[in-house]
């Protein structure tokens, strides 16, 4: 403990002394990787139940986003640990289960809504903690809007299966 204390203690100050994140805003990505790594594997589990004839369009498009939720993984991953001098979470937000398709789609679009709700928060974070990142907010800005952009692309399709306007 206190070893690992002091590795991230000099990571900090010596190596990535000149960006200070808050306990606060790194809190809230080490959480967002936890649900990163629960959304990659409720899609795929859930992907795995789909069936019917007109199956394979659906389970492609879970495969599809689970996929960008690996992608996300790496990105947080990367400015946990690049960026804010952090070591990634290993841990899994709760699974859900769903048992038909449209259970399916409705779980996982409350789950990109809320998604999206928490990256906009951790955008409004990064923007107060501005100048205490003078090298990592541009690209954590750049990386949270990205996912943002993407999990909104994930809502869109998901409407679009259950039929549901805009
Ligand atoms: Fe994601
Ligand atoms: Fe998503």
């Amino acid at each position: 403990m206190l070893l690992a204390i002091s590795i991230q203690y000099i990571r900090r100050v010596i190596l990535l002394g000149d960006n200070k994140p808050s306990k606060k805003i790194v809190e809230m990505i080490q959480a967002a990787l936890t649900t990163e790594h629960q959304a990659n594997i409720q899609y795929l589990s859930h992907a795995e139940i789909v069936d019917g004839f007109d199956s394979e369009p659906i389970i492609a498009k879970l495969k599809e986003i689970a996929d960008d939720e690996k992608g996300h993984q790496a990105k947080l991953r990367e400015l946990l640990g690049d960026y804010l001098g952090e070591v990634p979470t290993m841990e899994i937000a709760k699974t859900k289960k769903a048992g038909s398709v449209k259970e399916i789609l409705e779980t996982n679009l409350v789950d990109e809504k809320q998604a999206v709700k928490d990256y906009t928060a951790v955008m409004e974070q990064l923007k107060a903690e501005k100048a205490e990142l003078p090298y990592a907010f541009l690209t954590a800005e750049h990386t949270i809007r990205h996912i943002i952009m993407d999990e909104c692309e994930h809502i869109a399709e998901l409407k679009k299966l259950l039929a549901v306007k805009p």
